[in-house]
């Protein structure tokens, strides 16, 4: 099954600055961490490299770059992907999309590769405003999960961050599944 998961900023969809998140909220990141521990995960080489040591504890990640030649930090757990075609066989894998934009806006904004499920997390608060950088934006893919997806829960909120699990429209949900991602998010 493939999921998304991501933390966007309220109204404008922001879900970074240059390179970074523009907040800290703790219970975000544990949240994430939860979700994911365990599981595959796909990351473009930009979010890679902003891993601390360019790692995860606990998960497979699967990094997307147009370089074949790039080198993981951890060659056992760690893959390149330099097209998201290689990813097909792997879907008997809980996969989470989990960023940056590029590349929720590879799989999200086509139908065939949109996942099943989107952890959404749409945070209420202020923007850090002492970062300079790029603003980078999920827009076209927030507006496609509005079009394509129904909520499957009401919202939870933590922290200033609204929790909602979105799963898409005509899916055969399994069941079980779709309730062992939500335990892992409250
Ligand atoms: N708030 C959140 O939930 C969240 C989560 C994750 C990231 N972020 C933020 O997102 C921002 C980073 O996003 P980004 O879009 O700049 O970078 P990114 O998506 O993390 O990585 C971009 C890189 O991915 C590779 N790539 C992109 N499309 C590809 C394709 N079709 N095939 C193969 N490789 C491909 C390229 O790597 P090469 O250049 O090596 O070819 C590209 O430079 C940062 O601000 C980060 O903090 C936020």
């Amino acid at each position: 099954m493939k999921a998304a998961i991501w933390c966007r900023h309220k109204d404008d969809c922001i879900i970074g600055i240059g390179p970074n998140i523009p907040w800290h909220i703790s219970s975000d990141f544990k949240r994430f961490k939860r979700v994911t521990k365990g599981k595959s995960i796909v990351a473009g080489q930009t979010t890679y490299e902003s891993f601390p040591n360019r790692t995860l504890p606990n998960r497979k990640i699967y990094v997307m770059t147009f370089d074949a030649d790039y080198q993981v930090s951890d060659k056992q757990n760690h893959f390149v992907v330099t097209n998201k075609s290689q990813l097909d066989d792997i879907l008997n894998e809980e996969l989470y999309i989990s960023g940056g934009a590029s590349i929720y806006r590879l799989f999200m904004t086509d139908i065939e590769t949109a996942p099943d499920v989107i952890v959404d997390c749409c945070y209420q608060g202020e923007i850090d405003a002492s970062l300079t950088g790029q603003p980078v934006d999920v827009k076209s893919c927030v507006e496609f999960m509005e079009k394509n997806y129904l909520p499957y829960t009401s919202s939870i909120t933590e922290d200033n961050v609204d929790v909602c699990l979105w799963v898409k429209n005509n899916t055969q949900i399994n069941e079980t599944q779709i309730t062992d991602i939500w335990k892992r998010i409250v």
